[in-house]
């Protein structure tokens, strides 16, 4: 049965929405299997690509005061790419390995004390791969207010940007240098105050006379290294947080494109998330784009509430890395029929939520078994080579329309999310497009559930109450 004239018809009555209509006209129609459950989606092979052309979403996130509007590092939304080549997909595939293998390292070696930098002069501990998967939000720094476009990153504690003075490497950008002399809010931290003493959560702290600094050092020689300090932070022109505690970087290095620097909220001590807990009570959300060419959410607090539609899964620690968004994966079904795969295959070595990877990462258990099934739905169209991390891919060449097979992840607590066609597929040329998965080395290794397979939803960090939500149409 199509579902396309149902979802126009009720939604446009509803709600006279150019989004909605036009997210139900890049999904234009389902099919729907056992029991009611979807079992595909028509979509057009052109919905998969990347878009040329920028159009924002206009609700930006409900017009909740505290929304900040999310952009793709590498998509026409964004004013900061600077890669003339900005959507080389094998490039941010490799980075997206190289974050993973990070994240897994920290997870199973914890307390490891990195090499120290030479660069860096600070030794360091965790830290990981900024990627260039990632996801970037303009927020305002100083008295007077200046923006600054950075990275968001749900596994990265501290929140810096690269300032003035510059030693050292310096990369640049069209945006400003922060300048700590143009603010009348800056001040530096100093040596011995608890809050430098927190610091180690990251690596470590050090003096430069009385003044504390912070080295955080990220995967494939990525660093930063400055003075920790705080100042005023604008969220929006009504959300603002006095002293709030920042590096501001005279020394960075790696992958961080065109961003000039990170917000980090990771479950830590230093992250935005716990500075702002009296505020906005440890609790965010953000939804993600189905394509580079439009725009998501970032939004604090619980002001406009998560969507009705939300559900809930606990969000709870893994190992000893305390700063990663623990969540517990216990199934995956394709068409709407549950794959066989016993549930321990999915808690062997944890699971987390990740904002800054890409693809999600199975143990090969169950990835096995999620290409097998989706390869046999997929039968009647022409496979394509397996390329970058991928070994299910087709060539959409001849088509303009494909029928999509729906995938579940369900989560404990009786969470079942039907992934939004842009997440199930991942188009690394248009003649090659791939199932959006890869596999761990082996089962014990730690799952990451990544940013792609978020797409469209509102994901929600209730923190403080232990739990993760996803709402359906989160962009809308
Ligand atoms: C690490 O960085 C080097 C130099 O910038 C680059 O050539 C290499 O591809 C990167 N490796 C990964 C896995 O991103
Ligand atoms: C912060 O500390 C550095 C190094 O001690 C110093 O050069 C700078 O003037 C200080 N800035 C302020 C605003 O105190
Ligand atoms: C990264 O750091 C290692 C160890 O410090 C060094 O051997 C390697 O050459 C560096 N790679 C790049 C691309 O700078
Ligand atoms: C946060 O800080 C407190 C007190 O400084 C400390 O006891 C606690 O372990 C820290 N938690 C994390 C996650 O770093
Ligand atoms: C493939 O096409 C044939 C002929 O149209 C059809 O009978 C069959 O159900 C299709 N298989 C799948 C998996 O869609």
């Amino acid at each position: 049965m199509e579902g396309s004239f149902f979802c126009v018809s009720s939604r446009a009555l509803l709600l006279l929405s150019l989004h909605v209509l036009m997210n139900c006209f890049m999904h234009e129609g389902y099919t729907y299997g056992a029991k009611g459950k979807i079992a595909s989606y028509t979509v057009s092979v052109r919905s998969l690509l990347p878009s040329p052309s920028c159009s924002p979403s206009t609700t930006k996130g409900g017009n909740r005061k505290s929304t900040l509007e999310v952009v793709h590092k590498h998509g026409p939304c964004s004013q900061h790419v600077q890669d003339p080549h900005p959507l080389n997909h094998i490039k941010i595939l490799l980075q997206d390995e190289s974050r993973v293998g990070w994240i897994q390292s920290q997870s199973s070696n914890s307390g490891d004390v990195l090499k120290t930098s030479a660069a860096a002069r600070l030794p360091a501990k965790s830290g990981i791969t900024v990627g260039t998967g990632n996801y970037l939000v303009t927020i305002g720094l100083q008295t007077p207010k200046k923006d600054l476009t950075l990275i968001f990153d749900t596994d990265s504690p501290l929140t810096w940007t690269r300032g003035k003075p510059c030693v050292g490497s310096c990369y640049t950008r069209s945006d400003p240098i922060f300048n700590p002399s143009d603010s009348s809010s800056y001040a530096n931290i100093s040596c011995t105050s608890s809050s430098c003493s927190q610091l180690g959560s990251i690596g470590s702290s050090r003096c430069s006379g009385s003044t504390c600094l912070y080295s955080i050092q990220y995967g494939n020689n990525s660093s930063s290294v400055g003075f920790f300090a705080t100042e005023k932070l604008t969220i929006s022109p009504m959300e603002v947080t006095d002293n709030f505690q920042f590096g501001c970087g005279e020394n960075n290095q790696g992958l961080f494109g065109g961003a000039a620097g990170l917000i980090g909220l990771s479950d830590d001590n230093i992250s935005i998330v716990e500075q702002t807990a009296d505020k906005y009570g440890k609790y965010f959300s953000y939804c993600l784009p189905s394509s580079t060419g439009s725009t998501g959410h970032l939004t604090f607090g619980k002001e406009g509430g998560a969507p009705s539609s939300s559900s809930f899964t606990p969000l709870s620690r893994v190992h000893q890395s305390s700063q990663f968004y623990g969540i517990s994966i216990v199934g995956i079904s394709v068409e709407g029929n549950p794959l066989s795969i016993p549930s321990m295959v999915f808690s062997n070595g944890g699971a987390i939520i990740d904002s800054g990877t890409v693809i999600t990462r199975l143990p090969p258990t169950a990835y096995r078994a999620l290409g097998s099934a989706f390869g046999k739905a997929m039968a009647n169209y022409t496979r394509a080579p397996a390329v970058s991390l991928f070994d299910t891919c087709y060539d959409f060449n001849k088509e303009s329309k494909v029928a999509v097979p729906s995938i579940t992840f369900s989560f404990a607590g009786g969470v079942n999310l039907d992934l939004d066609p842009s997440g199930i597929f991942y188009a690394v040329k248009a003649l090659q497009v791939c199932l959006a998965f890869a596999a761990n080395r082996v089962d014990s290794d730690l799952v990451i559930y990544g940013n792609a397979q978020q797409k469209m939803f509102e994901v929600v960090y209730d923190v403080a109450g232990g739990k993760l939500g996803f709402g359906s149409n989160g962009c809308s």
